[in-house]
């Protein structure tokens, strides 16, 4: 069934490339907020425990955005592992205990996002005309925002 609403065929193809590497991206990022989730140890253990939890409950949502957003616009959300590791274009990092280089990873990761989203908000409005998109990732990237801004806070 042909997905009729107003964007071209090669537009809607560009925008779900590069949502599947936001897609991708995020899915990496869940990944290492649980493994701190779980392997994190020190003072204030049960703090950042629970912080991370928060922060990957979160992620699991926004990831289910990216992928619903990519259905919408007609086409397929990647949804294997080895298809992520692929498209990502964040690295994993050995295991670490230590909060502090575990939060200074997620930091860096979540800037990361937030750069390449505020580049695809103007891309997906100017050059592929899909405004939705457009206005959606200037949401996801604002999430992005908000939960660096609490990473970056216990860094001080
Ligand atoms: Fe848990």
């Amino acid at each position: 069934m042909n997905t009729n609403i107003g964007i071209t065929d090669a537009n809607r193809q560009a925008v779900a490339l590069e949502l599947n590497k936001v897609l991708a991206n995020e899915f990496l990022l869940y990944t290492k907020t649980r493994n701190y989730h779980w392997n994190v140890e020190g003072s204030s253990f049960i703090e950042f425990h629970k912080f991370y939890e928060g922060q990957y409950k979160a992620l699991e949502e926004m990831i289910d955005e990216v992928a619903e957003r990519i259905r919408k616009i007609g086409h397929y959300a990647e949804a294997r592992m080895v298809d992520y590791l692929k498209l990502t274009s964040l690295l994993e990092q050995e295991y670490t205990n230590d909060k502090k280089i575990q939060l200074n990873n997620l930091l860096n990761d979540h800037e990361t996002i937030i750069q390449q989203l505020r580049k695809l908000i103007t891309k997906f409005a100017d050059e592929n005309k899909d405004i939705g998109s457009s206005d959606f990732i200037t949401g996801l990237m604002k999430q992005h925002e908000e939960m660096a801004w609490f990473i970056r806070s216990y860094l001080k």
